[in-house]
């Protein structure tokens, strides 16, 4: 399993936003729901649009290509529980987001 990775301040990313980080080779979508963060992957599974980019209301994040809703605490799908986009481990420390790629197939 890999390390956890700082990715930015917890200060650049206000709650109710979303942005596109990298972690080692992997795109990420980090979102900030209410002061707790959420990692994605940033490839959409309808056709890899980049969710970092997507709007956001509440725990959900629309896709900025065809409107697909996800939700970022769990990666699921809102209209069909059995498509998921992997979820990533999250943590805050001395102010700033940690991310901590989980292995494939885990989720
Ligand atoms: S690429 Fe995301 S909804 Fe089509």
């Amino acid at each position: 399993m890999s390390d956890f990775v700082r990715v930015m301040a917890v200060s650049d990313l206000p709650p109710g936003q979303a942005a596109e980080v990298t972690v080692g080779e992997e795109m990420l979508a980090l979102f900030n729901v209410g002061g707790t963060f959420h990692a994605l992957s940033n490839r959409c599974p309808h056709r890899g649009g980049p969710l970092g980019q997507g709007f956001v209301d509440g725990s959900e994040v629309s896709c900025p290509w065809h409107n697909w809703t996800f939700d970022v605490t769990t990666g699921e799908n809102t209209a069909s529980s059995d498509m998921r986009v992997p979820c990533h481990e999250v943590k805050v420390e001395d102010g700033q987001v940690l991310v901590r790629i989980r292995d494939a197939g885990a989720s």
